[in-house]
């Protein structure tokens, strides 16, 4: 999945290397916003690490291993959502994402996720998908909730933030689930 259009002007399609400043850019416009919930953002201090940030998303595309998408209304890039390492033996995957913060409140994001678990699914076919999410973000947590996953628990103290520890709340859908879904 090269690009793929979700209407009204928004795009996913891959991020490249000549992305790197645009996503600089939006992330350094953004720290404040993705910082409470994403522990990588204040080691994103330059061009060159968004760009080393691309480079491994491109690896994990070329070797199937999972992708980033840049989230683009007409050629301004809002967000990005990507797939994590996919565990071919177990057929799962899970999905990360955030959008700048102008542009929440407008169901962008849960298209880009529906867009994504379409190609898991039904390209890629994968047996089940994750979202892992802090339980105190309720803008996230909303996502998984609308679509349809299933919360199935909270890894205690499982990620390391500068001067904590964050649980994590597990939602997951299996391919069934995501079909009956879609085709009812
Ligand atoms: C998590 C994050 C991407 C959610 O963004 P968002 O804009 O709330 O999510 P969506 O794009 O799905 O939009 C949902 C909102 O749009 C509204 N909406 C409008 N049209 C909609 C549609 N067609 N479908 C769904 N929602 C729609 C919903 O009512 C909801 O609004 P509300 O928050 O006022 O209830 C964003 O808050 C973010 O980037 N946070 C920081 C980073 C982060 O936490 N990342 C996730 C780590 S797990």
């Amino acid at each position: 999945m090269l690009g793929y259009n979700l209407g009204e002007g928004l795009w996913l399609r891959l991020l490249e290397r000549h992305h790197a400043e645009f996503l600089f850019v939006l992330t350094d416009r953004n720290r404040d916003h993705l910082r409470p919930w994403l522990p990588w953002v204040d080691e994103v201090r330059s061009i060159a690490d968004s760009l080393n940030f691309i480079e491994e998303g491109l690896l994990r595309f070329a070797q199937g291993n999972g992708y980033e998408l840049g989230i683009w209304l007409e050629e301004k890039l809002i967000g990005v959502i990507g797939v994590h390492e996919i565990n071919r033996a177990n057929s799962s995957a899970s999905i990360g994402y955030w959008l700048d913060v102008e542009y929440q409140g407008r169901g962008i994001m849960t298209r880009a996720v529906i867009a994504v678990l379409d190609d898991l699914f039904f390209n890629r076919k994968l047996h089940r998908v994750e979202i892992r999410v802090a339980p105190e973000n309720h803008r996230s947590r909303a996502i998984p909730e609308r679509l349809g996953f299933r919360m199935e628990g909270i890894l205690r103290e499982a990620e390391r933030h500068k001067d904590r520890w964050v649980d994590l709340v597990v939602y997951a859908i299996l391919d069934r689930e995501w079909k009956a879904c879609r085709h009812p």
